[in-house]
C-alpha cells in the first residue's frame, strides 16, 4: 500500500485528493494546507488526517509519495523540501516558475534515487493521447500545421489571488498555453524558435490573452492559443492538425469531438476517463515497476523552456531562438 500526501487543496488538489481515494493499491492519509479553512474543507470532504505544512505533514504522518498541488511559484521550495526526506514526489506543472530552478530540479532529479513525476494531464487526456497516437501512426500524413486553443473561462481565481501576480503565476502562456505546448513539443520535439503576443500589460490584469507562434525543428508550424478572457465564459479546448493526407479536427464543446478526415475513415470518438487519475496511476506504477514516471523533471523542464520563451517573446516583441 503506498500512502499518499497531498500538498494544497485548491482547485487541482481536491481533483487529486478525489482521484487517489479512487485508486486500488493507495491510500490517502494525509491533506496539507496552509489555509485553516481548507484544512477544514479537506477533513469535511475526505474524513483524512491534515496538516498545516510540508513539514508537518512529514512529522506526523507516514507517506511514501508527496503529491505537489501548490501555486507554481512554490514547486521548487516543496519538490526540494520532499527530496530532502526522501520521498517519491508527483508535482503539478509547470516544472518551476523559472529556467533556473527548473534546470536546478533536473539536475537533482538525475541522481534521486527516488521518482519525480510532473502533471502534464494533457498526455493523458483520452482524445489527445489519441490524436497523438493517430499522428504517429501516419494517419494523416506528414504533419505541417497545427492550430490550438485553451480557454474560453474568465480569470482563474487562486488562494489570495495568486494567478494575478505574473511573477508568482507566469499568467496564461505559463499557466494555461504550456498544455499545448507540452502535447506538442511530446509529438514533435524540440522547437526551433518562438514568436508572441499577449494583452499582458496592455489590459486588465483580469483579461489575458495569448498568441504563440512555434516553429519545431523537424519544420512544423504551430499556432497556440491561451484565454483566461471570457466573462462569463466556459473552458473548453481545440486542436486541428493538418497532414499531408488528411486532417484531424477537435473541438471538446463538441459531441463527438474528434473528427479525422483521412483516406482510411471518416471519423474516431473520445473515450470519457479522468486523465488526472490516469496520470496518478501511471505514477504508482512507476513505483511500483521502478521505471520512470511518463513524464520527468528533464522532460517538463522542455515545455517550461518553450513556455518561458514564448513569455520572453511577449515582453519584448523578439523571435527566441532555442
Ligand atoms: N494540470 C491541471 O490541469 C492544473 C489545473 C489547475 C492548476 N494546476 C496547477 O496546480 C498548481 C496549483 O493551482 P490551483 O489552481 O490548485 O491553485 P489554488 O490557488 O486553487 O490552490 C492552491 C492551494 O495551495 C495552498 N497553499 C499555498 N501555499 C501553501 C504551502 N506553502 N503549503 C501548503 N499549502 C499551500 C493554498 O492554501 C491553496 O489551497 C499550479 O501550479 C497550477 O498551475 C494544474
Amino acid at each position: 500500500m503506498i500512502r499518499v500526501g497531498v500538498i494544497g487543496y485548491g482547485t487541482i488538489g481536491r481533483i487529486h485528493s478525489e482521484a487517489w481515494r479512487e485508486i486500488p493499491g493507495c491510500e490517502l492519509a494525509v491533506v496539507a494546507d496552509v489555509d485553516g479553512d481548507r484544512r477544514a474543507q479537506a477533513q469535511h470532504d475526505l474524513g483524512v488526517d491534515t496538516a498545516s505544512s510540508l513539514h508537518e505533514m512529514l512529522q506526523s504522518c507516514e507517506v511514501d509519495l508527496v503529491d505537489i498541488c501548490v501555486p507554481t511559484y512554490l514547486h521548487e521550495e516543496l519538490i526540494l523540501g520532499a527530496v530532502q526526506a526522501d520521498k517519491h514526489i508527483f508535482c503539478e506543472k509547470p516544472l518551476a516558475r523559472t529556467l533556473v530552478e527548473g534546470r536546478r530540479l533536473v539536475e537533482i532529479s538525475k541522481t534521486y534515487s527516488k521518482k519525480i513525476g510532473i502533471g502534464h494531464v494533457v498526455r493523458f487526456t483520452p482524445a489527445y493521447k489519441k490524436m497523438h497516437q493517430s499522428v504517429l501512426a501516419g494517419e494523416i500524413g506528414q504533419v505541417g500545421v497545427v492550430r490550438t486553443f485553451r480557454g474560453g473561462a474568465p480569470f482563474p481565481a487562486g488562494w489570495n489571488d495568486w494567478f494575478a501576480d505574473y511573477e508568482l503565476s507566469g499568467g496564461v502562456i505559463l499557466d494555461l498555453a504550456i498544455h499545448d505546448l507540452d502535447f506538442l513539443r511530446w509529438l514533435f520535439g524540440d522547437v526551433k524558435r518562438v514568436y508572441a503576443k499577449s494583452t499582458r500589460g496592455r489590459t486588465s490584469a483580469r483579461l489575458e490573452h495569448a498568441l504563440i507562434v512555434l516553429r519545431f525543428k523537424n519544420g512544423v508550424m504551430a499556432h497556440v492559443e491561451g484565454n483566461w478572457s471570457n466573462v462569463p465564459g466556459e473552458f473548453y479546448t481545440k486542436l486541428e492538425l493538418a497532414g499531408k493526407d488528411g486532417l484531424i479536427r477537435f473541438d471538446s464543446r463538441e459531441t463527438d469531438p474528434i473528427v479525422a478526415k483521412t483516406q482510411n475513415r471518416a471519423e474516431i470518438g473520445a473515450v470519457a476517463v479522468n486523465p488526472y487519475r490516469l496520470e496518478l496511476e501511471d505514477m504508482l506504477e512507476a513505483i511500483r515497476q521502478d521505471r520512470a514516471p511518463a513524464v520527468s523533471a528533464t522532460d517538463a523542464c522542455g515545455s517550461l523552456e518553450i513556455a518561458l520563451a514564448a513569455m520572453e517573446s511577449a515582453r519584448t516583441g523578439q523571435v527566441i531562438e532555442l
